[in-house]
């Protein structure tokens, strides 16, 4: 099945670049919202060869929302490109993301996390567009309780920090929404940990000012950028007592919107329904250490300080169903991941 009609929203910045790279490989289209950083789309039009149409607005000015719609539906200019332009789905990646920040800046996460969220679904009702894939992420499952974490593993419990809420928050507006609306039909991709970048080095993920995320860190410390990293706690109950997480490259991740976009799409897919994009197996930061080293070849020096709070020593997916449910599995390995 060909898809040609996703809307991407809050597709520029990070990782989500190469969502839209993917995307325009396969023929798919795109619109984005709400970016300062459209050097990342510069990026993905360079390594294309393809021109990009997209329009920037704020996910929180419904009215420009609205009016994107209304274009991309009705509007005769887009005659010649209402075919691959009118939207099927949308895939729903705008939110902020940073923990610490969130614990900071709690209305902030909400506003744009949960208030934009549903001003995107309002638009879509509005234009009878009910058929999204919403970017969720393992920290809702909290505090894991069974490991390896399946999508029954409850959610929302022991979520301590206002990102992981919103996006659990989010999680239950979608159910309810598809429980009121026989219509809508959602697939929530719980991500657990990206990382990895394009292999021309143009979109990765650059994070400006100090990284709170593991493996942006130890890029920056093998380019010289940082003097060492800070390896929060050794004392953890695994085996080098550092903290064990499921690394998944972003290329993986990808495809796994694909996949799903196509269950999404087909006609005998309702209701709401979540699937772990991960590996299925944990690594530990000594080990990610040690494979960065390995392919970069370059020495990444470290310091063991104390646990940073709200870590946890395990988290790793069990990602069965998304195999037995949309053919998909992760494919890339440790060393394509530090490459
Ligand atoms: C974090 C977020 C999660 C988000 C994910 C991916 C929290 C509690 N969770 O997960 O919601 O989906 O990022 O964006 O923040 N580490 C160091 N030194 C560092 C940075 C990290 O030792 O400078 C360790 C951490 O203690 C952890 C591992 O590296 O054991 C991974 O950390 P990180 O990359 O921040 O991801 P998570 O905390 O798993």
């Amino acid at each position: 099945m060909f898809i040609n009609r996703v809307a991407l929203v809050g597709v520029v910045g990070r990782y989500y670049t190469y969502m839209l790279y993917f995307k325009i490989l396969v023929g798919f289209t795109g619109i984005n919202e709400s970016s300062s950083d459209t050097e990342c789309l510069r990026r993905v039009q360079e390594i294309t060869g393809k021109k990009l149409k997209f329009h920037q607005v704020d996910i929180l000015k419904k009215e420009e929302l609205d009016t994107i719609f209304e274009t991309f539906l009705t509007n005769h200019f887009y005659l010649i490109f209402i075919l691959q332009y009118d939207i099927d789905c949308v895939m729903h990646f705008a939110a902020l993301k940073a923990v610490g920040e969130s614990v900071q800046l709690p209305l902030l996460y909400y506003k744009n996390n949960v208030s934009g969220s549903i001003n995107l679904f309002e638009v879509m009702n509005k234009h009878n567009v009910k058929k999204l894939l919403y970017s969720s992420s393992a920290t809702v499952y909290g505090t894991p309780q069974k490991l390896p974490l399946t999508e029954n593993h409850p959610t929302g419990l022991g979520c301590t920090n206002p990102y992981g809420k919103s996006k659990y928050f989010v999680e239950e507006i979608l159910k309810d929404l598809v429980t009121s609306d026989k219509s809508w039909s959602v697939i929530s991709l719980r991500y657990f940990n990206p990382v990895g970048a394009h292999e021309s080095g143009l979109i990765g993920e650059d994070p400006q000012g100090v990284p709170n995320n593991l493996m942006p860190y130890i890029a920056q410390v093998a380019v010289g950028r940082r003097p060492d990293l800070k390896v929060y706690g050794n004392d953890y109950d695994t085996p080098d007592g550092t903290g064990v997480r499921d690394y998944i490259h972003i290329q993986d991740l990808a495809v796994g919107h694909l996949d799903a976009a196509k269950k999404l799409l087909s006609p005998s897919f309702s209701g709401f329904k979540a699937y772990n994009l991960g590996t299925g197996s944990g690594l530990s930061v000594l080990q990610l250490v040690k494979a960065f080293e390995e392919a970069s070849g370059r020495k990444i020096p470290y310091e063991i300080v104390g646990r940073r709070e709200g870590d946890i020593a395990y988290c790793y997916s069990d990602a069965s169903l998304a195999k037995r449910e949309l053919g998909w599995e992760a494919k890339k390995g440790l060393k394509e991941m530090c490459e």
